[in-house]
């Protein structure tokens, strides 16, 4: 079955501070979403890239992408055997997968959904996310254990007030979710079309309809740059790889 990845990059990057929109600042000097997009190319399985690009960039996106392709190597729209597409995305990263999903081509019968916000996700959790989809599950989610304990509040209404615990989960059954999530295409467009609650991700609307969601491991290296510290860590971590 062709595999196809949706890649929203569309968000502005608040939490990361001012500047360009957070998929096309700098890593190593290249924008964060050609890594991204380089991480799907990446994998032998993904023939189709849809990048939603911010909702006013996406000329500037189409351009990036072929600007980034091998020198004298394939036409406008295409690294090789991976083809790509640029739609422009929405106010909420929900309305942006749902525009990418919109652009599919029919023939692609897996889709995965992964953040330009986490560049440097190694091939094999890529590889493997495709596996277990190709395998039968309906939608898998790459993810990691915990460092931190993690406890329930009662959030409190003005920022640095205390808040009182509620819960404490068992660490130990905690994952950390983590992109690219696989679906089989009609399970996901299905929930995009039926779950309309704030999500934070794809997975759980599948929950949500009432399917069987599963985990297979994912990657330290897959983490999502966020705030400015997760920036020195993606740096880092890049220099490692080019040493
Ligand atoms: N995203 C998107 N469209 C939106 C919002 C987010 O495509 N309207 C994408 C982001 O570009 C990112 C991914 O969803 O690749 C994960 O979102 P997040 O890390 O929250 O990125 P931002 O929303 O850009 O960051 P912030 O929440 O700090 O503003
Ligand atoms: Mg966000």
């Amino acid at each position: 079955t062709p595999t196809a990845v949706v890649i929203p990059a569309a968000g502005r990057g608040v939490r990361l501070g001012p500047g360009a929109p957070k998929a096309l600042r700098a890593l190593g000097g290249t924008p964060m979403l050609i890594h991204a997009v380089r991480a799907m190319a990446a994998s032998r399985g993904v023939s189709l890239v849809v990048v939603v690009a911010p909702p006013d960039g996406a000329d500037e996106v189409k351009s990036l992408l072929d600007a980034h392709a091998l020198p004298g190597g394939p036409p406008s729209g295409s690294w090789g055997r991976t083809d790509f597409l640029v739609v422009p995305g929405g106010s909420t990263r929900q309305e942006s997968v749902r525009l990418g999903l919109d652009a599919l081509p029919p023939e692609y019968g897996i889709v995965l959904v992964h953040d330009a916000a986490r560049p440097l996700v190694p091939v094999d959790t890529v590889d493997a996310v495709i596996d277990a989809v190709r395998e039968g599950a309906p939608a898998v989610v790459p993810a990691v254990p915990l460092a931190d304990t993690v406890k329930q509040v009662e959030p409190a209404g003005t920022p640095g007030e205390p808040e009182p615990v509620v819960a404490t989960p068992e660490r130990a059954r905690l994952r950390a979710v983590q992109t690219p999530q696989g679906f089989d295409r009609a399970t996901l467009v299905r929930a995009h079309g039926t779950v309309t609650d704030d999500v934070t991700d794809d997975a759980s609307m599948v929950e949500q309809l009432g399917l069987e969601v599963v985990v297979v491991p994912g990657h330290e290296e897959a983490f999502k740059v966020t705030r400015p510290l997760d920036l020195v860590l993606a740096e880092a971590v890049l220099a490692r790889r080019r040493l």
